[in-house]
Formats: structure tokens, sequence, C-alpha cells
């Protein structure tokens, strides 16, 4: 038996009835909400930013978690930490002095989250290990929804696991993207424990509640 939490990932919801996207999600047992932040730059689309993750703060009591996909993460840490965010994932590759900026997220009072992507070796995390809250590993290239995962990266996360186990076992394992009731359980099984799911939740005929019931289900 497997056991993760689900994220949904709203960038797949439906921005009109959000507010029922985000009850939906709450009836199917989301663990928290995953809000993408896109800044044209770092990736090359656009999502949404403070004002949404401020709506959502007032519509859920579900932990917000902010993916930062922004070419100066630091920038923006203040006003997505006063918008409501209740963790903060930045990205390596866009983080130049990504000691600053977890410390400035932990001094706000936020769990801070290191995201790498797919093709970014764990190496990377070599020195900063001790001081992250999240590892988020992409699991596609990020930017959009609905991609396939990338099959490489399923070894990353058992890789992944054992390098916290030995540094930093409180450390949990998120995945994004791709993430549906066939990679589900392989990555659970290789170490995943919080899966980051837009497409598989949102976009079923019956809505968010049974997307992430058909995601638990493949991993009883
Ligand atoms: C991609 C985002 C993901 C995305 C996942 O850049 O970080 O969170 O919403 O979407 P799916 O689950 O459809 O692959
Ligand atoms: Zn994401």
């Amino acid at each position: 038996m497997a056991n993760a939490k689900i994220a949904p990932s709203l960038l797949a919801a439906d921005f009109l009835r959000l507010g029922d996207e985000v009850a939906a999600a709450e009836v199917g047992g989301a663990d928290r909400l995953h809000l993408d932040v896109m800044d044209g730059v770092f990736v090359p689309n656009l999502s949404f930013g403070m004002p949404v993750i401020e709506a959502l703060r007032h519509a859920t009591h579900l932990p917000l978690e902010a993916h930062l996909m922004v070419a100066y993460p630091d920038r923006l840490i203040d006003a997505v930490a006063a918008a409501g965010a209740d963790a903060i994932l930045v990205h390596v590759e866009a983080a130049v002095h990504l000691d600053r900026v977890l410390a400035h997220i932990h001094g706000l009072g936020k769990r801070a989250g290191v995201v790498l992507n797919p093709a970014t070796p764990l190496t990377t995390l070599d020195e900063i290990v001790p001081r992250v809250d999240t590892l988020l590993l992409m699991t596609v290239n990020p930017g959009f929804g609905g991609q396939r995962l990338i099959d490489y990266t399923i070894d990353k996360v058992r890789r992944a696991r054992a390098l916290l186990d030995s540094r930093n076992p409180a450390c949990e394992i998120e995945v994004d993207g791709g993430v549906d009731v066939d990679t589900a359980r392989p990555l659970v099984e290789a170490g995943a424990q919080v899966l980051v799911a837009g497409t598989s939740v949102f976009r079923r005929p019956g809505g968010a509640a049974e997307g992430i019931r058909g995601l638990l289900d493949v991993l009883k």
C-alpha cells in the first residue's frame, strides 16, 4: 500500500468557477492547493498572481503553496506571503542567492521549498539541503499543464529520497507534472509524498473530488 497527499494545481481549474473548484477539491480530500505563478520570462507562459492568491485565501482553510516560476523570486516573496501563501517554492535555476531567498521565506514564518527542473541534478542541493522544508521535483518541464511525465524523473525521486533520508529526513518530496492514475503509484513507490495534479484532478468529467479520489484509489 502506497500513501500520499494530493495537492491540486489550480492551473487546470475552471477560473470562472474557482470557488466551486476549490470546494470540490476540499470535498475530495486535497491536502493543500498548489498555485502556479508564472512570469513569461523564467517559463514561456503567464498564469496568475497576488489578486488570485488573496481571493483563494478568503475562500479556503486549506494551506496554499505558491510555486514561483519567475525569474527573480526574491522580489515577489513579501507580496506572495502577504497575499496568504503558507509555503513558497522557488526554483534553484532562478534563485541566484538561494540561501538568502530561503532565509527570507523562513523569516516571514512560511515553509520554504526548493524546486528542481527535470534536467537539474540533485547535486545542486548539496549545501542547502538542511534548510529545505519541501523538495519539489518537476516531472515535466515547467510552464504548462497537461504534459506527459518525463520517465527518468522517477529514478530521480528515488535518489532524492535517499539523499533526504540521510541529510534531512523531515523534508518532504513533492512531484509536479503529468501525475495521473498511471504515474501516481510508481512516483509514490519511488518516494514521492505529495502529488501535484492539475489535469487529472480538474479535467475529469465528474469534477475535482472524483479526480482526487481516483488518484487516491490507485494508491490503495
Ligand atoms: C507546470 C506546473 C504544474 C501544472 C501541472 O509548470 O508547475 O503545477 O499545473 O499540471 P498537470 O498535472 O496537468 O501536469
Ligand atoms: Zn507547479
